[in-house]
């Protein structure tokens, strides 16, 4: 190991360009004794700390945003939890330099979730580009999303009418609306329709879908999840969800169902037509398309939209005018909700990517290191062996008070203009700066413009039905639950 003042001239990929003669510094941290210290870690992570109270305490202990952790689930689920964290935007960059990183198995972290759940096939999400089948089965998503492309705004203003209408009616009848169930069955029912053109409640999956992906991916993840219960309950559920993997079998029938539905649908014969013209067999293209809409879409659009409605709700009444203000001053000039009038509302496009930031849906990235590398942060370097385990904390990394003012501020004019657009490409939630688009030999969420339109329309929808809206706000084992309380409805 070099000595802390040795000087190397190595500069970053990331254009936040720290000066090139920082120090190369050890990394700090330990993972403590063999068995007991990653126990302890867990233990620490989940029930005495918390999430980001373990990574903060040590941060603040270290006094750097690199060092060395056991992530979870650590014994008795895998052999080797050692993680080297990255909490800044200069760092965490290096998960996205393929020349660099690995990305082979990595989408869970430390553990990987038996293929009983996926048909057997490890899944795109799964595969590092330097696997052939990752960039085949990235060019059948791109051209699936491409061919879907008209229908984006209609599909989806169909399905939020869905979704704000049975917000009205529960908040009648009940006098409130838990905003998450109702946004889950919107976002199941639009992935189906937009992806495969199938109306779910016509199929045998029936109102099930949102359920059965939910206990799928619960048993997949299970390992990452902790529940909120009592204290005195955590030995009981450290036990059940964190040192066994749980079988797939408790969801084997249900996934057929959907499984069968996906295969089946005419939107996805020509697809499965077009897998095998590219080498993919038809059952592993379509356990790919379940993956892609139950894991990838619904997982996130599950994290995402409850994050998104939240942090709207939050942003208060002056935030809530002038939204209204710019949505329905653009829609009326352009005549409709048109891909050139989202373009012009530069306020509703700030607010989804603030909300991007603040509350990453997808907080966890991980990447192995190919070679021995060092990695900067903003004031230090940093040697990472070959095969070591890197792992990024995007809520800190996204929030790095070094690049972001008040960063854990929700200021829904933070992107607005041209210098609020330079802060763009420190957005990854997406799995790269949000500059950078997707291709088929990245990792990056190919439906990264997607899900930023969707957002976007979501805001838009609802701010042409309504002046204003309060909320009450939960944390839950994965994201946060918004209840609606009241929603003032448009008067102009
Ligand atoms: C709100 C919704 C979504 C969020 C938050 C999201 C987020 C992400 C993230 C963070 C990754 C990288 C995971 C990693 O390697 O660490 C990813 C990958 C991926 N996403 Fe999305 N995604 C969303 C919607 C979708 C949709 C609608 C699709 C459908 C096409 C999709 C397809 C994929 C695929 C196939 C990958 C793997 C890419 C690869 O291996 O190169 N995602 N997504």
């Amino acid at each position: 190991m070099a000595s802390d003042d040795q000087i190397i001239t190595q500069q970053p990929k990331s254009d936040q360009s720290p000066p090139s003669n920082l120090p190369l510094k050890e990394i700090p941290g330990d993972y403590g004794l063999p068995i007991l210290g990653p126990i302890k870690d867990r233990y620490d992570y989940n029930y005495f700390e918390g999430h980001d109270e373990f990574i903060k305490s040590r941060m603040e202990k270290y006094q750097s945003t690199v060092f060395r952790m056991n992530m979870l689930p650590g014994q008795f689920m895998v052999s080797n939890p050692k993680v080297v964290v990255l909490l800044d935007a200069v760092s965490f960059p290096v998960l996205f330099d393929l020349s660099k990183v690995e990305k082979k198995d990595v989408l869970d972290g430390t553990f990987v979730p038996s293929l009983a759940f996926t048909g057997g096939y490890r899944t795109c999400a799964y595969l590092d580009p330097s696997e052939p089948k990752h960039n085949k089965l990235k060019r059948l998503f791109i051209s699936l999303l491409a061919s879907c492309h008209d229908r984006f705004i209609p599909e989806s203003q169909n399905c939020l009418n869905d979704l704000f209408k049975n917000i009205e009616s529960n908040i009648s009848e009940k006098g409130e609306a838990y905003f998450n169930t109702l946004s889950d069955d919107m976002a199941f029912d639009f992935v189906l329709r937009l992806f495969f053109n199938t109306n779910p409640t016509d199929t045998k999956i029936g109102k099930d879908g949102p359920n059965i992906i939910s206990k799928w991916l619960f048993l997949q993840l299970h390992p990452l999840i902790t529940l909120g219960l009592p204290k005195m309950m955590s030995c009981v559920e450290d036990f059940f969800l964190h040192t066994f993997p749980l079988p797939s079998f408790f969801v084997k029938s249900d996934y057929q169902k959907i499984y069968d539905v996906i295969y089946a649908s005419s939107a996805c014969a020509s697809l499965l037509d077009q897998a095998e013209e590219l080498g993919i067999g038809r059952d592993e293209a379509a356990h790919n398309l379940v993956f892609l809409a139950g894991f990838n879409a619904f997982g996130g659009m599950k994290a995402l939209f409850p994050a998104l409605m939240k942090w709207v709700g939050l942003g208060g009444e002056k935030l809530h005018k002038d939204l209204v203000d710019e949505i329905r001053t653009v829609v009326k000039s352009e005549g409709g909700v048109t891909f050139g009038a989202i373009e012009k509302m530069t306020l509703t496009k700030s607010v989804v990517y603030e909300a991007l930031r603040i509350e990453p849906p997808v907080p966890y990235q991980y990447a192995k290191a190919k070679e021995d590398l060092v990695i900067q942060s903003h004031d230090a370097s940093f040697q990472v062996k070959k095969g070591e385990m890197l792992f990024g904390y995007q809520p800190f990394a996204t929030k790095d008070p070094k690049v972001f003012e008040n960063p854990e501020e929700f200021i829904g004019t933070r992107f607005v203009g041209e210098e609020g657009e330079k802060l763009l490409k420190y957005v990854f939630w997406s799995n790269e700066r949000e500059t950078v688009s997707p291709t088929e030999s990245n990792k990056q969420c190919p439906a990264k413009d997607l899900v930023v339109l969707l957002s976007r329309v979501m805001v838009i929808e609802f701010f042409l039905r309504y002046d204003s809206f309060t909320i009450q706000i939960k944390k839950l084992p994965l994201g946060s639950g918004v209840t609606v309380k009241s929603l003032t409805k448009a008067t102009t």
